[in-house]
């Protein structure tokens, strides 16, 4: 992705957040001039990766093919070992009409998908197979606010605001928003982006990045370019 786009991309973002009444904490918004005065103090924030992450999942097409979140909270992954720190992390997602995020699955992960407003959410729905193929066969059984639903292989459901879904490790999901953009939650067990996204057709988690302007705001991979390099110096 060209830094350009991810810029338009968060400019829009940030207005579209403030038109439905969410709020981001303030590291948000700091500068990449700000960041690179910044100490130890927030390593937290640069290790669990929190903050803006925009990504095509390599598809080079953004708007088929791509996912707009923001990481209020995580822990790390050995945590979920120790039970020691935070076992928790929260995301804010932004899925755009026709955008889909691909078909993929967490070994670790569980985490509840939440439609916070505007339009509906689309989710498709499969059981893997140990090879990581899709279960074509195998019912789906979640949870929907509480309710417990078995449903055929896959299956769409359908949340409007207020609704969530329950995923379960290593139920395949996709999804989309139908007829407006959805403000969208994430609340998980620890989230490792680096090793626990198991994707059934996408070729990654996170694009390259050309450099064609300034960054506006910094992406959590921009972090140790712009982090270290500067406490280096
Ligand atoms: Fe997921």
């Amino acid at each position: 992705m060209k830094r350009s786009e991810i810029n338009t991309i968060l400019r829009s973002a940030i207005q579209f957040i403030h038109d439905q009444h969410f709020a981001l904490p303030p590291f948000a918004y700091w500068t990449p001039e700000a960041w690179g005065i910044k100490g130890d103090e927030v390593r937290e924030i640069v290790d669990r990766k929190l903050g803006w992450d925009i990504t095509d999942f390599g598809s080079g097409d953004f708007e088929r093919i791509g996912l707009f979140l923001f990481t209020l909270r995580n822990g790390r992954p050995e945590n979920l070992k120790t039970l020691q720190g935070k076992l928790y992390a929260e995301k804010l997602l932004i899925i755009q009409v026709g955008q889909v995020t691909p078909t993929h699955y967490h070994a670790s992960k569980m985490e509840d998908i939440i439609n916070r407003s505007g339009g509906r959410l689309g989710i498709e729905l499969y059981e893997s197979l140990p090879d990581g193929g899709l279960d074509l066969a195998a019912e789906v059984s979640v949870s929907l606010d509480g309710v417990q639903h078995r449903l055929p292989a896959g299956s769409q459901v359908f949340l409007t605001p207020g609704e969530s879904i329950t995923l379960t490790r290593g139920l395949y999901h996709r999804f989309w928003a139908e007829d407006a953009p959805v403000l969208a939650g994430e609340v998980s067990s620890v989230n490792d982006d680096d090793a626990d996204n198991y994707f059934y057709d996408a070729p990654g988690r996170f694009p390259a990045i050309e450099e064609d302007e300034p960054p506006l705001y910094l992406l959590c991979n921009d972090y140790p370019r712009y982090y270290h390099l500067v406490k280096q110096v």
